[in-house]
């Protein structure tokens, strides 16, 4: 399997700079992915990254990694709270998704507090904006070096 990681942004993350900076900050996505592609070149690591409002699309993006990509750093925005479809194609999957969200969504609502993706993540990052995706491609990176 090639040293390639996915990216995978969930809805309203295009929307980053101007949606609700006072929670996401004024990075905007662009900027996010600047950032993934300089931390995964310094790992040397291939890196797609990606953003769907659409979630079938990123069931079947999910689904194209089997076998194809060593990991998945995977912000599933709102779906982390609902969508057991986007769990099941992650066990169907078989790749190591480490979940990432800019906020810390345990300091925020209630409804935030459960998501369907944890149980199936080997890891899960919160709170560290955008430094949190660096972190986990940088976890990645560490284990592809054995
Ligand atoms: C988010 C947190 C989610 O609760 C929210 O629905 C998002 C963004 C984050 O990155 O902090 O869209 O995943």
């Amino acid at each position: 399997m090639s040293l390639t990681l996915l990216v995978l942004n969930g809805p309203n993350l295009n929307m980053l700079g101007t949606r609700e900076p006072s929670v996401y900050g004024h990075e905007t996505l662009a900027d996010v992915q600047a950032l993934c592609e300089r931390t995964a070149a310094a790992q040397g690591m291939a890196l797609e990254f990606r953003q769907t409002n659409h979630e079938g699309e990123m069931i079947e993006w999910i689904h194209q990694a089997r076998g194809r990509v060593s990991g998945i750093v995977l912000n599933p925005g709102a779906w982390t709270h609902t969508s057991v479809a986007i769990r099941d194609a992650i066990s169907a999957a078989e790749v190591p998704v480490i979940e990432v969200h800019l906020s810390n969504v345990h300091k925020r609502e209630a409804f935030r507090h459960h998501s369907y993706v944890s149980p199936v993540a080997v890891g899960v990052i919160c709170g560290l904006g955008s430094n949190g995706y660096c972190l986990a491609i940088e976890h990645f990176g560490h284990l592809a070096k054995g």
